[in-house]
């Protein structure tokens, strides 16, 4: 049994993505002219050989990159031709990301960690704090707030990364490769967190992965094969409402 596609507006909507390395004999296009929605409370999996592209993708709909041609609308607005300074404010507004190349800052504590988004949002301190503790309490954290990442487990960093995604009440957690640098039972544990935070708070979630549990039991995946999408799947799934 397979779940119909969502009607109504789509948070993100993609429509003939190209983006291209580098210019003239070595220039390398990685996305071919890809079209993608994803609606509200949608839990998706990109997934695809390496080199296919997922990882591009995902910084373009993360406004860590720019696509060469076509558009790209997230929640209604179109960034696909943002400035440095315009692609800052949607991610510090409309994303979160849970990205091993998003690291948490080795000075500061886990609580301390949480509270950055919010700072250069200019959230008040007391309720920078506030939302903190109950984010970290969220992911089972309460203990090891004022730990510094070097004091926490991998599973432990992944969850405060989580925190800290959340910290801002993103339209859309991004993640990649979440549970890719953690051993199978704490990669479940992670994984099992995303899927209870997803029950409590529908919110949307792109997870890129190379994980076949993950691509099982996510509600669609979208299978990306040399820059272009080829399978987009839908299945009905026990751990995803
Ligand atoms: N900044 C860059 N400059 C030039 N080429 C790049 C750059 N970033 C990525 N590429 C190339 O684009 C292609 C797609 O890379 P991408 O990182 O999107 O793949 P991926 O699907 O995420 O792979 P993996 O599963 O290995 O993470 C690769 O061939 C890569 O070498
Ligand atoms: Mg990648």
């Amino acid at each position: 049994m397979t779940t119909p596609a969502p009607t109504g507006e789509a948070v993100i909507k993609i429509r003939g993505i190209t983006r291209t390395y580098g210019t003239g004999e070595v220039a390398l296009q990685v996305l071919k002219g890809v079209d993608l929605d994803i609606h509200p409370g949608e839990v998706v999996a990109l997934v695809g050989p390496s080199g296919s592209g997922k990882s591009t993708l995902l910084n373009t709909i993360g406004c860590l990159d720019r696509p060469t041609t076509g558009t790209y609308h997230l929640d209604g607005h179109d960034v696909s031709q943002l400035s440095r300074a315009g692609q800052a404010h949607m991610r510090l507004h409309f994303l979160g990301f849970v990205f091993q190349s998003v690291y948490l800052i080795g000075e500061l504590s886990a609580i301390e960690n949480v509270m950055l988004p919010m700072s250069y949002a200019g959230v008040p301190l007391a309720e920078r704090r506030k939302r903190a503790v109950e984010l970290l309490g969220r992911v089972g954290l309460d203990q090891r707030m004022d730990h510094r990442p070097n004091q926490l487990s991998g599973g432990q960093r992944q969850r405060v990364a989580i925190a800290r995604a959340l910290s801002m009440k993103p339209r859309v957690l991004l993640a990649d490769e979440p549970t890719g640098a953690l051993d199978s039972k704490t990669g479940e544990e992670v994984l099992a967190l995303l899927y209870e935070l997803h029950a409590e708070t529908r919110l949307t979630m792109v997870i890129v992965t190379h994980d076949p549990r993950i691509a099982a039991s996510t509600p669609r995946t979208v299978h990306l094969k040399d820059g272009l999408i080829h399978q987009d799947e839908r299945r009905s799934v026990p751990h995803v409402a």
